[in-house]
């Protein structure tokens, strides 16, 4: 059974979740951790407006990153991602729910990490790297746009950590020293979902059902609706509600660490991508911390009455085997290089 259900039993698929809205420019902090914190035990998604990114810009980021899915295939092809994960993921690349979907995700992508030149030491770590970019002249400015759009979206990101910081009764600035977002793994993943119709019924998804990886997920979207949430993982079967986009708000989700962090307080949040026919864009910020942190669980969240539910591990070891169970091998590409 993939509707939902409403209280009579009859399918009601187009039911659109109503989530809260954290405003970053309001001076009553305590207004604002005690809203996120219904949010990340309600459901793990919401809103967050007055960030400090322009719509002008973010309309730019939306602009450019239409001007990269454009280009033929074959000029794609040769920024494809590397090992790094860093460059162009393909149609069908990636499989976020085997179990339910019979091929991959019917979207294309394209990472952009930390920017670590080759010759700096840091460079050796799985996710640092240099970044991968279209050649000069094929995409004006392009490099740039990204860029930018990478280092506001960290400071989002960043205060947004410390709302959840106070709502965990830690320090606020608890995910700002160097272990954590200081020197971060923060991915920008540009996301063209193909103007395909998805069917549940057949396995056939923009992106298959997941949890995102890591301490948080900033998201922007165009209007075409298609992301979907399930609040309980666990409910059989599962109900899925659309999340609208509000023009200019990010949409943040909680991701896995933070449920590890937060020793289930603040579930992850299963999600979706339908298509409905209509091609559509969004973009991703998926935030991680340093590639040593240790994210076990935190003095907060434990006692003896509720012991720590997952055991430490350290951010890199997480992320690498999360990537490797969810994108193809790059040697399947390797025919299309000459
Ligand atoms: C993701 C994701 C949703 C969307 O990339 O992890 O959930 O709307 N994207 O593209
Ligand atoms: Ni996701």
């Amino acid at each position: 059974m993939e509707m939902n259900q409403n209280q009579n039993g009859a399918e009601d698929p187009t039911k659109v979740s109503t989530l809260y809205c954290i405003d970053l420019s309001n001076p009553d902090i305590h207004q604002s951790v005690s809203l996120l914190k219904q949010a990340c035990l309600d459901c793990g998604f919401f809103y967050v407006v007055n960030h400090g990114v322009s719509q002008e810009f973010m309309d730019e980021v939306f602009a450019q990153s239409k001007n990269f899915f454009h280009l033929p295939l074959n000029e794609k092809m040769k920024v494809l991602r590397n090992e790094k994960h860093r460059g162009y993921t393909p149609v069908l690349d990636e499989l976020l729910d085997p179990d339910n979907q019979l091929h991959g995700d019917y979207k294309e992508g394209y990472y952009i990490g930390v920017e670590v030149p080759e010759d700096d030491p840091e460079a050796e770590k799985p996710f640092y790297g240099p970044n991968v970019w279209p050649a000069d002249g094929v995409l004006p400015g392009w490099r740039q746009t990204m860029e930018k759009f990478h280092h506001e979206a960290l400071e989002v990101a960043k205060a947004v950590a410390r709302v959840i910081a106070l709502a965990l009764d830690l320090e606020v600035d608890f995910f700002d020293k160097p272990e954590m977002l200081g020197k971060p793994i923060a991915t920008l993943r540009l996301l063209h979902y193909e103007g395909q119709i998805s069917d549940p019924s057949k396995g056939i998804f923009g992106a298959g059902a997941h949890s995102d990886y890591g301490l948080i997920t900033l998201l922007v979207t165009d209007d075409v609706m298609g992301l979907q949430i399930c609040k309980d993982k666990d409910a059989k079967p599962q109900v899925w509600e659309y999340v609208a986009p509000i023009k200019g708000a990010f949409i943040v989700n909680l991701g896995d660490m933070l449920e590890r962090w937060s020793n289930c307080l603040f579930k992850s949040t299963l999600h979706r991508v339908l298509g409905n026919g209509q091609e559509r864009y969004s973009i991703a910020y998926f935030v991680e911390p340093s590639h040593e942190c240790l994210v076990e669980c935190l003095p907060t969240c434990k006692s003896e009455k509720n012991p720590p539910q997952f055991p430490p591990i350290r951010c890199d070891t997480y992320l690498s085997q999360r990537y490797k169970d969810t994108h193809a091998d790059l040697s399947v590409y390797n025919k299309h290089q000459t």
